[in-house]
C-alpha cells in the first residue's frame, strides 16, 4: 500500500521510469533557466529551455520530484490545502508523446492496484472548454472516455481553471486536464463541480498540454514542439491516500505542529488559533528552504519574500503568546527534510542563525509597531489607513505592507495601497539620487574596467561550457574594478589543465578581435535564438542580447566593450567550491 510521502515519491518515479522516463534532479528554488519568476513554482521551470525546443541531455521523457514555492496563494494558507512550500511530482514529454499517452499514464498510475489503486468511480476530470483563441479540448475528453470515465464526470471548464501558465508574464503554456478525487461529501449545490472549493473534489494531478508560447504582446504562438507537463502535489496526494481532510495532518507537518503547540502559551482550540499554527508551520518551512539557497532576508525581491514569511510567522506566534520561537521550529523542520535535501543539511547553521537574527531584529520593533498601529486606527476618521501611515509602519517598524494589510483586514479596515506605493517610490527616488551622487566624480575608471570585466565574463562562461560541458550554468556573478567573480554549477573541482584550457580559449577570443553586438528582442525570442540567460533577473518586455562574434550569445543588461581586443590579457587567479555543486572562479584582466 502506498501511503507515505516517501512511498508515493518512490512509486511515481518508478512508474514513469518503467515508461522510459529519466529522472532529472530536484532543481534549486531559484530558477536558473527561467528569469520570469522569482522562485521555482512548478517542476517545469528547470525545463523551460527544453520545452521551448532545446535538446535535453537526458532525452525526451523526463520525471522529477521538485521543491516549489508559490506566494500567489499566501493569503489562503491556513485552510486545508494551500501551502507556500510544497513538493511536486511530474512527468514530461518534450516533443514525444501527446494527450493520449499522457492521460493513459495518469489513469494507470492512479487506478492500477499495482500503484495507487484508487477507485475509478471516485475520479472526476476537467478539460479545457475553449475560448475564442484556443479550441475546446475534445481530444482529451475522448481519451478520458476511452479509459472509462463517463461523460458526467468529465467537466469542461474555462481558461481560469483549465489553462496553465505561463508562470511569469511570458513563456510556455497550454490547456490542461486536471484529476480530482471525490471525498464523499455531498455536493454543495446542483452546480457543484471540481472547480468548487466546498471540499467535495480534492485536486491531485494536472496534465498540461503545452503547445503555446505566450509573447510579451499577449499573443500565443505555437511552440516548435508539443510537450506534456504534469504536476502532482505531494502533500495533497499523501493527505488523500491517508484519508486526511487536510495537508497539515501528514508526516511532513504533524511534528512541526506538535512543536508549535508545545511552545505556545495559550490553550483551547479555536479556528483562529489553528490557522496561526498552520501559518507558522508553512511559512517557516518555506523560509527554511529559501534560506537553504543562501538567500538572506532583505527588502528586495526574494529576500523580501523571505522576510515577509518570517515576520508573518512571528506575528502569528505572538497571537499564540509565543516568545522567541523560530529557531526551535526551524530545527524541527530541518529534521524532517535533512535526509531528502542535502542543502538543508549543509546550510543548517546558516538557516538557523539567519532565522534567529531576523526574529531578533523584528521583535525589537514589533511591539512598538503594533502600538503605533493601534494609535493610527484610533486617529483615523475613515475606514482606510493612509499610504503615509502604512509606509511609516514599513519604514520605522519593519512591517511588510502585506502584514499591515492583514492587520487592517482583521479590523475590517482598508489600506490606501496606491498611496503606499507613491510614498515608497518617493523614498526610492530619494535613495536613487543619493546613490547617483555618491558615484559621481572620480569613478569613471570604475565603469571602464567593469565594462571590460563584464565582456570577459561572457567569454569565460562560454569557454567553461565548451571545456567542461553544457551542463555548466551561471549561478551568480559579481564584478569589482579589480576582478570578476563567476559562480557556476559543476559537481567537481576543475583541474589545472582545464583551467588552462579555459584561460587559453578566452585569450584566443580576445586576440581574435571579435565584435560585440547588441540586439533588442523579446525574451522568448532570445531563448529561441539560443541566448544564455540566467539567474535571478526579471526581464521586461524587451531584453538586450549581446553576441560576441559567433562565439557567445547572452541575455544581459550590459555594459560591454565594442570589441574583445580592448580587454587585454585574461588570467584566472582562483578556482574553488562555494557550495554543493557550485564552483567559483575569480579572474583578472591585465
Ligand atoms: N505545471 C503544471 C502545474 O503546476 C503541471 O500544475
Amino acid at each position: 500500500m502506498i501511503k507515505t510521502r516517501k512511498q508515493l515519491i518512490q512509486a511515481y518515479l518508478k512508474f514513469f521510469q518503467g515508461k522510459g522516463h529519466k529522472q532529472v534532479q530536484n532543481a534549486p528554488l531559484i530558477p536558473e533557466h527561467d528569469p520570469t519568476v522569482l522562485f521555482t513554482t512548478a517542476g517545469m521551470h528547470p525545463l523551460v529551455p527544453y520545452i521551448l525546443g532545446e535538446r535535453h541531455p537526458q532525452g525526451k521523457r523526463l520525471v522529477s520530484l521538485q521543491r516549489c514555492i508559490r506566494t500567489g496563494d499566501i493569503d489562503e494558507v491556513g485552510d486545508d490545502l494551500h501551502l507556500t512550500f510544497f513538493e511536486m511530482l511530474g512527468n514530461w514529454s518534450l516533443g514525444d508523446y501527446w494527450k493520449e499517452e499522457a492521460i493513459k499514464f495518469s489513469y494507470e498510475f492512479l487506478t492500477s492496484k499495482k500503484w495507487l489503486g484508487l477507485d475509478p468511480k471516485k475520479i472526476s476530470v476537467t478539460v479545457f472548454g475553449g475560448d475564442g483563441e484556443i479550441p475546446r479540448d475534445l481530444d482529451s475528453a475522448e481519451v478520458w472516455k476511452q479509459v472509462g470515465i463517463p461523460s458526467e464526470r468529465i467537466f469542461f471548464l474555462g481558461k481560469e481553471h483549465n489553462f496553465w501558465g505561463p508562470a511569469g508574464k511570458t513563456g510556455p503554456c497550454g490547456p490542461c486536464s486536471e484529476m480530482f478525487y471525490d471525498t464523499g461529501r455531498a455536493k454543495c449545490s446542483r452546480k457543484c463541480n471540481p472547480s468548487c472549493s466546498c471540499g467535495k473534489y480534492f485536486e491531485i494531478w494536472n496534465d498540461v498540454f503545452m503547445e503555446y508560447n505566450k509573447l510579451a504582446d499577449g499573443k500565443y504562438e505555437k511552440l516548435k514542439q508539443r510537450n506534456v507537463d504534469t504536476g502532482m502535489g505531494v502533500e495533497r496526494t499523501v493527505a488523500m491516500l491517508q484519508n486526511k481532510a487536510n495537508v497539515f495532518e501528514i508526516e511532513v507537518f504533524s511534528p512541526i505542529e506538535k512543536r508549535i503547540e508545545e511552545l505556545a502559551n495559550i490553550g483551547g482550540e479555536t479556528k483562529e488559533r489553528m490557522k496561526s499554527i498552520r501559518i507558522i508551520a508553512d511559512h517557516l518551512k518555506a523560509a527554511c528552504f529559501i534560506l537553504a539557497e543562501r538567500v538572506a532576508p532583505s527588502n528586495l525581491d526574494r529576500g523580501y519574500v523571505l522576510r515577509r514569511l518570517i515576520r508573518k510567522a512571528i506575528r502569528h506566534g505572538r497571537l499564540l503568546r509565543m516568545q522567541k520561537f523560530t529557531k526551535e521550529i526551524a530545527e524541527e523542520i530541518l529534521k524532517i527534510y535533512r535526509r531528502a535535501y542535502p542543502q538543508i543539511k549543509e546550510h543548517g547553521s546558516f538557516i538557523l542563525s539567519e532565522m534567529e537574527k531576523e526574529e531578533i531584529k523584528f521583535l525589537a520593533t514589533l511591539e512598538k509597531g503594533l502600538k503605533r498601529f493601534e494609535d493610527i486606527i484610533k486617529e483615523i476618521k475613515t475606514k482606510e489607513i493612509s499610504g503615509k501611515d502604512a509606509f511609516d509602519l514599513y519604514q520605522s517598524y519593519g512591517f511588510p505592507i502585506e502584514m499591515t494589510q492583514e492587520l487592517a483586514q482583521e479590523r475590517k479596515l482598508k489600506i490606501d495601497a496606491k498611496g503606499f506605493e507613491e510614498e515608497f517610490k518617493k523614498h526610492q527616488e530619494m535613495s536613487r539620487q543619493a546613490t547617483e551622487k555618491r558615484f559621481k566624480g572620480g569613478l569613471a575608471d570604475f565603469s571602464e574596467k567593469a565594462t571590460k570585466l563584464h565582456t570577459a565574463t561572457h567569454l569565460l562562461h562560454q569557454a567553461l561550457r565548451n571545456v567542461l560541458g553544457t551542463e555548466v550554468r551561471q549561478h551568480g556573478s559579481n564584478i569589482t574594478p579589480e576582478r570578476l567573480r563567476f559562480d557556476f554549477n559543476f559537481t567537481r573541482k576543475v583541474t589545472e589543465e582545464e583551467i588552462k584550457k579555459v584561460q587559453d580559449e578566452v585569450n584566443k577570443n580576445i586576440k581574435a578581435a571579435l565584435p560585440v553586438k547588441k540586439e533588442e528582442m523579446s525574451f522568448p525570442e532570445a531563448r529561441k535564438q539560443g541566448a544564455l540567460a540566467f539567474f535571478g533577473e526579471r526581464y521586461g518586455e524587451k531584453v538586450s542580447v549581446y553576441s560576441i562574434g559567433g562565439y557567445s550569445k547572452e541575455v544581459c543588461g550590459g555594459p560591454h566593450v565594442k570589441n574583445t581586443k580592448e580587454l587585454g590579457h585574461f588570467r584566472i587567479v582562483k578556482e574553488e567550491g562555494v557550495a554543493a555543486g557550485v564552483r567559483r572562479i575569480k579572474a583578472v584582466l591585465e
